[in-house]
């Protein structure tokens, strides 16, 4: 059953071009245009929305935080992200023209129920993003958007991740092209590039012996720090979360503007650093911004490992270890950069001796409050 993988999660990491293809799969037209007839929700109660609430726990929150760039940048709706298990008891503000979407792999998250329980209670419209067909969560939800990466068995989250943002990119289009927001030149340029996701991720899988080999020589440090800014800040915290449940490490995700804020004390001789390289298109001064920061923590001695698009140049020489991800428009990129922190994790559990698909003390669905 684990298709002539060690672990459930090899293969689970392995499935996902396929896991992307198929929650894409009908649900672009040949003309471009989102078809989401699926999502219930009547397109007036879409274009009346004036807020966006997202509520998810753990690799499903990190996906909402990526989504929350993607919708306010192409519809301008205001959107927050909150930790499902915080939400209800800090009194949020929620009415009929509120949309919250509750993001789950597997559907029965308590905190999360309990959280679409409460925005359901104060007249909010609930849309559940969820991988398990009638599970509770999408069953008490308004309307449901599911992801097809099929069933995930390991613990930590993977495949389901990539289709959880799948999925919201999706919503975030589709939420654009109902209101009429946005509906231009870069839009039609970010539906192209979905349609191509799928192999760019195949291309990463394909290239990732060098991660591989890395992980390995880092198997008896302490700490692993994160860095990334924009979508690649969640990114950065997605790659701390995955280490710390996998490889029992001490793993903290930053962003790189922070750094100077207080966590550039932490850096101290060969500490690696991932950092998560946004596009030097786009988005450009980001992209001077973290070759600075880059530069400032490999001057008080950490080990860099930068996760920066093929053509990059400017880098190369501050990168101890350079891992190559396709280039993407900037807010899809976390589909790319995602896949290395996986492969990471996973060879650092591996070598640390642990078991994989298991991590001590977790369980993949968490039915308790
Ligand atoms: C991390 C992981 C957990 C889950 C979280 C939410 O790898 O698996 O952090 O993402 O418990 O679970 P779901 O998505 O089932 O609500």
């Amino acid at each position: 059953e684990k298709g002539g993988y060690d672990y459930f999660m090899l293969k689970e990491i392995a499935e996902q071009p396929k896991a992307v293809a198929d929650t894409l799969l009908g649900r672009i037209g040949a003309d471009g245009r989102l078809r989401l007839d699926e999502v219930r929700i009547p397109d007036a109660v879409l274009r009346e929305a004036d807020k966006i609430v997202i509520i998810a726990c753990g690799t499903a929150f990190h996906a909402g935080l990526i989504a929350k760039y993607a919708i306010e940048h192409w519809t301008r709706i205001p959107c927050e992200v909150e930790l499902a298990s915080e939400f209800r008891y800090r009194d949020p503000i929620l009415g009929q023209r509120t949309l919250v979407i509750a993001i789950s792999q597997s559907g029965e998250t308590m905190d999360t129920l309990m959280a679409l329980r409460h925005a359901r209670e104060q007249g909010a419209k609930v849309l559940a993003v969820c991988n398990t067909n009638g599970s509770t969560i999408p069953r008490e939800s308004d309307a449901v958007l599911y992801t097809h990466a099929g069933p995930e068995v390991a613990v930590a989250s993977t495949k389901a991740f990539l289709t959880q943002l799948v999925a919201c990119y999706l919503l975030a289009l589709y939420l654009g092209q109902v209101r009429g927001t946005k509906w231009g030149d870069e839009i039609h340029a970010v539906v192209r590039e979905l349609a191509r996701i799928a192999d760019e991720v195949e291309r990463v899988l394909e290239t990732m012996e060098p991660v591989r080999a890395l992980a390995r020589s880092l198997a008896g440090k302490n700490t692993v720090l994160f860095l990334g800014r924009h979508v690649g800040y969640p990114v950065a915290l997605e790659g701390a979360l995955k280490l710390k449940e996998l490889a029992y490490m001490h793993a903290e995700g930053f962003a790189a503007g922070e750094l100077k804020h207080g966590p550039i004390a932490l850096i101290e001789e060969d500490l690696p650093v991932v950092v998560v390289v946004p596009s030097p298109r786009g988005r450009s001064v980001l992209h001077d911004k973290i070759v600075s920061n880059i530069q400032e923590i490999r001057a008080r001695g950490a080990r860099t490992i930068v996760i920066a698009e093929e053509g990059d140049e400017a880098v190369a020489p501050y990168a101890d270890h350079l891992i190559r991800i396709p280039a993407t428009p900037t807010l899809l990129q976390p589909l790319v950069s995602t896949v290395p922190l996986q492969v990471f994790a996973c060879e650092l559990a591996t070598a640390r001796g642990n078991e994989v698909d298991q991590p001590r003390n977790l369980a993949k669905s968490v039915t308790v409050e």
